[in-house]
């Protein structure tokens, strides 16, 4: 693969199917490298948008829409950056050999819906997981239930992120709510979800994994060191790195994690989430590219996720290592308003290894990741107290003048 001249004719093309906070970081490392990049979102000045040569906005789950945008544009690589996409196109064009999708487009079919990747991981490759059934109603929901799943339990839509729909039931009188919520909260296919037991683990991690090729062209596995995180109401709220494991957990994640991957195939960067009890582990779900909770290697490693995911797809070599131990604190809306401003980023970032990105997101929710702080330190637990006092030193304000 040879990279020209963006906006020329010898440009390399890539196009971002996704363009929020993790998709804006990608284009960054791609436009370092000199790559013409294309950001698809579904609304207007996404934080991807504002940052790569062309923006469009597109319903992606539409899949005449999208077709339509990746013939204008005729990418040389499509990347997804969320689920909600109408993967059936991908499978067209990467079919027909217009593009390459990254890192598969099979594996962006299996990854948008919980119900492929979780028989593929737990059937197909034997790997463990929680205990899970499938429900399209609420009695057949029940049924799973009382037929083995048992209490407590965890119903989530099976198209869905960021905990949305999600909700945990700790007994039959939860029930109905959880489908409720859940029926309300996915996206697309709203009939169904999985109920999995409840794994009572001692931590969890992400283990970002990277098939990259190496000098003699051959793709390789190359892990980053684990990632701790801490989640609330299934949404990320902050992660360290590296999280402490014994070595047979490590190894075990590791071996997990290759599995899952070396199956999904093709290049790029990999979030394997795995639950830790001891020296046991459990596969959990799989992104087919940067993780949230991999925010903080824009901290801690010599080449942050983004960077690594760019240099995968490219067909570039990789270094994974960790370069300090770190953290990172979300920055939440705290209020539901359009143009919002910041206060306190210059207090932010006296906090000693601190530092802080702002996603540039037009429209503000109470719960609305913003922006995050990341840090590092001599050690993961003061560096989660520095990431933690820099995001709560950045105070959301009404946009209005006083
Ligand atoms: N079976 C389970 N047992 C215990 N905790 C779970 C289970 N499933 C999910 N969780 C918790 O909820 C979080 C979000 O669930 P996940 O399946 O990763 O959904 P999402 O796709 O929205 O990230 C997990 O990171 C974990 O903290
Ligand atoms: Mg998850």
């Amino acid at each position: 693969m040879r990279i020209g001249t963006p906006l020329s004719p010898s440009a390399l093309r890539v196009m971002l199917l996704g363009a929020g906070e993790l998709g804006k970081e990608v284009i960054i490392a791609l436009q370092r490298l000199g790559v013409e990049v294309v950001a698809v979102d579904r609304y207007p000045n996404a934080p991807g948008h504002q940052v790569a040569h062309r923006a469009h906005v597109v319903t992606m789950t539409d899949p005449a829409a999208l077709k339509a945008v990746i013939e204008a544009e005729r990418p040389h690589l499509i990347v997804p950056e969320v689920e909600a996409i109408a993967t059936e196109v991908l499978a067209e064009i990467e079919a027909a050999g217009l593009a390459e999708v990254i890192p598969t487009a099979r594996a962006a079919q299996l990854t948008m819906n919980r119900e492929g990747i979780r028989r593929l991981a737990a059937e197909t490759l034997g790997l463990p997981t929680s205990p899970y059934r499938f429900a399209e109603s609420l009695p057949a929901l029940q049924a799973a239930i009382d037929e083995g799943i048992g209490y407590p339990c965890v119903v989530k839509p099976v198209m869905s992120s960021s905990g949305k729909g999600q909700s945990l039931v700790r007994g039959p009188g939860e029930v109905a709510t959880a489908w409720a919520y859940a029926a309300s909260g996915g996206r697309v296919d709203q009939g169904k979800v999985i109920v999995e037991g409840f794994i009572d683990f001692d931590y969890e991690i992400t283990q970002l994994t990277v098939r990259a090729r190496d000098e003699a062209g051959v793709v390789q596995t190359y892990f980053c060191a684990p990632i701790g995180h801490r989640q609330v109401n299934g949404d990320y709220v902050e992660s360290w790195q590296p999280q402490p494991m014994s070595p047979a957990a490590l190894s075990r994640s590791r071996e997990i994690a290759a599995a899952v991957t070396g199956n999904l195939g093709g290049r790029g960067l990999f979030g394997v989430e795995l639950f830790v009890k001891g020296d046991e582990v459990w596969f959990s779900e799989v992104s087919p590219r940067p993780h949230d909770t991999g925010l903080v290697t824009l901290a801690t490693q010599r080449y942050s996720e983004f960077d690594l995911h760019a240099r995968a797809i490219l067909g570039l070599p990789v270094d994974a290592t960790l370069r300090e131990p770190g953290a990172s604190a979300v920055i939440y809306g705290g209020r539901d308003d359009v143009g919002i401003a910041f206060e306190g980023v210059d207090a932010a970032l006296a906090v000693p290894g601190a530092d802080v990105r702002l996603f540039g997101k037009p429209e503000s929710f109470l719960k609305r990741r913003m922006g995050v702080a990341v840090a590092t330190a001599g050690d993961v637990e003061e560096a989660r107290r520095r990431a933690r006092e820099a995001a709560g030193r950045v105070l959301p304000v009404s946009a209005l003048p006083e």
